[in-house]
């Protein structure tokens, strides 16, 4: 299969239908609920924020009611970016009270159709929720009124970020043009992939760890994931078979930001292509945007990037990107309806 191919979009067999089709199936056929995006980074300050504030600003310019949320709880800026003061009400009152209705903690700026849940706080222990604090997150922001959740997330590869990235509908991963963004990108990937294991039945965990214990190259260095996948086709195709559909529940998709040589534009295409290589598994490129010095203009005037510049060419990139997510997210839910049904 062509790496860059929506090949997962369309799985069970589907044909893409044109979008207001695939709005109309699937509003009467599934509850309402806000499909989610998360965007992630393997290295902090490639710029999750200004992708997810300037792409929520694009969608809810497209007529859909979008909430952001800044799950970042140590460094939360994203009010910032949206050129929003810090929110007196944030995800640090939902986590310590009891709050049943996430609803209430929305603030918007000057664009109605987009909201944010800030997780702005001076309180330290916020960056460091237990589990049943992301478990209330989680449930809550299942019940927000809106057509779009994007979750900012922390950078890194520690539980919470994986796992709320886990729980979205979509991973969006960031990278920039420096190879150690790519390098922290390949091990956020990995680890993604690695955390979607948990879910499997002990005896398959078994055979997964006696296969990557035993399963090492002439040097002794563990093989690729790709290959580990291979060794449990071999020896366990059952399990394997078990593992590939866990694996491919999840859609991962890439934005390379920041670019500035034109060869920068095919950064994305060549690392889902080594991406593939490595994991076996499909990530699909969304899109790329320009580094510009207008972004820090616009953060010193406190306005949004995308509303201070809607004739910048990275405003089009963004456009698109955020038809691209309208279409993707309507696919995935008529898929969703059609496996169900
Ligand atoms: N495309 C871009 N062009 C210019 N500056 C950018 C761009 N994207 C991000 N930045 C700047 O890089 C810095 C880090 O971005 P931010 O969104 O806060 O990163 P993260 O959320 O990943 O830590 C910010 O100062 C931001 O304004
Ligand atoms: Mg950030």
């Amino acid at each position: 299969m062509n790496v860059t191919s929506k090949a997962w979009v369309l799985r069970g067999g589907l044909v893409r239908v044109p979008l207001i089709q695939l709005e109309q199936r699937t509003s009467s056929a599934v509850e309402r609920r806000p499909y989610i995006w998360a965007v992630a980074s393997g290295k902090g300050g490639v710029g999750k924020s200004f992708v997810a504030s300037n792409l929520g600003m694009a969608l809810a310019k497209q007529g859909k009611k979008v909430v952001l949320v800044d799950l970042d709880l140590g460094s939360a800026n994203l009010h910032t970016c949206l050129g929003i003061p810090s929110p007196k009400t944030t995800l640090s009152h939902i986590i310590e009270k009891n709050v049943s209705n996430m609803n209430d903690f929305i603030v918007y700026g000057h664009e109605p159709n987009l909201g944010l849940i800030s997780g702005a706080s001076d309180s330290l222990h916020v960056a460091n929720l237990l589990h049943y604090q992301k478990l209330k997150i989680m449930r809550n922001l299942a019940r927000i009124d809106a057509d779009y959740i994007i979750l900012d997330l922390g950078a890194g590869t520690n539980f919470n970020t994986l796992d709320f990235f886990l729980f979205a509908d979509q991973g969006l991963l960031v990278v920039i043009p420096e190879p150690t963004s790519i390098e922290n990108g390949y091990r956020f990937f990995k680890s993604i992939l690695t955390r979607q294991l948990k879910d499997l039945p002990a005896k398959t965990k078994k055979l997964i760890n006696q296969v990557l214990t035993e399963h090492k190259n002439e040097k002794g260095v563990a093989r690729s994931f790709a290959g580990f996948l291979e060794d449990m086709e071999d020896l366990h195709p059952a399990h394997a078979h078990g593992i590939h559909k866990v694996l491919s529940r999840f859609k991962l998709n890439l934005i390379v930001n920041q670019v500035i040589e034109p060869s920068d534009t095919k950064l994305g295409a060549a690392l889902s292509v080594m991406f593939r290589k490595y994991f076996d598994t499909p990530i699909y490129v969304l899109g790329y945007l320009y580094h510009d010095s207008h972004v820090l203009h616009a953060l010193r005037q406190k306005q949004a990037y995308y509303a201070a510049f809607p004739q910048s060419r990275n405003a089009t990139c963004l456009e698109r990107m955020a038809l691209e997510m309208v279409e993707q997210s309507a696919s995935d839910l008529v898929d969703t309806v059609r496996l169900e049904s």
